[in-house]
């Protein structure tokens, strides 16, 4: 039995900012954004939108896009970073606006790698037959906890939303899932503050030695897309599309070059969404089956890696 993906599903919020619009916020440049990270602008949440709202667009988008009863869906994993409460989970208040009741719902947080451990979580419910139909998403609203006088952050990371609807199908669809973290490197990239209060420094916002995470994550993706095609008895060349998180145009290059892959087969979003963290790799899986670039039958490599440090990647066969 595998997890086949039956739908996908995107959600943008309307306000954009530009790097032009950046330069007059921080002292930056439109020149330096574009050259060291590819972003060109960014999509930010409406003050009155929390993370479920952006979540709750995607899923109806997702719902629409197949024709699917919400009352089939019989679990539903949420991964994000900027849950709208601390509890109930993000996951559950999903579940009430679908009026579905009764089954599974939880939240999975793994920063930028979430989506790939939820994907992960739902596959194995499936394989072993204890979930049919699962919901599984990704949405952020990062700009609320983002430090808006730190250049260093404040041009990277962005709001958004990408659902995808598993189903158990005997067709080939989620091939293999790796997940790995390692918790030494947690100070690389973290926040300054809890719910709990011990040791806040001031409002809670993203610190990141951006440099330092740049060449681990280079260095980690090369290894993990190794072991995927390894576990899988595959060649670089056996991989059609490439679907990687979407932090860095110079770390999407980096492992595109490292599975030699030609640039036109790499899903790059970055440019139009920045760093969506749990949400950048469904809405980058979703924008590119709508405009019609991945076709089903055709193998797909999703990676992703973000704080914690956390790392993962999914071998789907669409
Ligand atoms: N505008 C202009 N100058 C800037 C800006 C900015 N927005 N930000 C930093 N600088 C300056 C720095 O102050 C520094 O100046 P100095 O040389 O006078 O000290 C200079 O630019 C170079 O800074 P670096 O940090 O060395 O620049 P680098 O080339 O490493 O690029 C960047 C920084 C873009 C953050 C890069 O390190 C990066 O992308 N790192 C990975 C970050 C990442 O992907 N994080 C997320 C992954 S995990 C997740 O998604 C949560």
């Amino acid at each position: 039995m595998y997890s086949r993906i039956v739908a996908t599903g995107s959600y943008l919020p309307d306000k954009i900012l530009t790097n032009k619009d950046l330069e007059s916020i921080v002292d930056t440049t439109d020149q330096w954004i574009t050259e060291r990270t590819g972003i060109k602008q960014r999509h930010l949440a409406a003050d009155n939108q929390s993370t479920c709202d952006l979540a709750e667009q995607a899923v109806r988008n997702a719902f629409e896009s197949a024709d699917i009863d919400p009352q089939s869906i019989d679990l539903i994993i949420f991964a994000t970073t900027t849950p709208d409460r601390v509890f109930p989970s993000t996951a559950c208040l999903l579940q009430q606006r679908l009026d579905i009741h009764g089954c599974p719902a939880f939240d999975i947080q793994a920063v930028c790698t979430g989506f790939i451990y939820a994907l992960d979580i739902a596959d194995k419910y499936i394989k072993t037959g204890a979930a049919k139909r699962a919901l599984v998403i990704g949405a952020e609203t990062l700009s609320r906890i983002i430090d808006w006088s730190d250049r260093s952050t404040c041009v990277l990371f962005a709001d958004g939303a990408g659902a995808v609807i598993l189903e158990a199908n005997e067709e080939q669809g989620i091939l293999s899932t790796h997940i790995h973290a390692d918790g030494s490197f947690s100070d690389l990239l973290t926040t300054n503050a809890s719910i709990t209060g011990v040791n806040n420094i001031g409002k809670v916002h993203i610190g990141m030695k951006g440099n330092e995470v740049f060449k681990k994550a280079v260095n980690t993706l090369g290894a993990i897309v190794d072991e995927t095609l390894e576990a899988n008895n595959m060649q670089k060349s056996d991989i059609d599309w490439l679907v990687p998180h979407q932090a860095n145009i110079r770390i999407i290059n980096a492992t595109a070059k490292k599975l030699k892959m030609p640039i036109e087969q790499v899903v790059i979003t970055v440019q139009n969404h920045g760093n969506t963290s749990a949400a950048s790799v469904p809405l980058a899986l979703d924008t590119a089956i709508r405009d019609g670039r991945i076709k089903r039958g055709e193998t797909l490599l999703l990676e992703a890696f973000g704080g914690g440090f956390t790392w993962g990647s999914a071998l789907i066969k669409y």
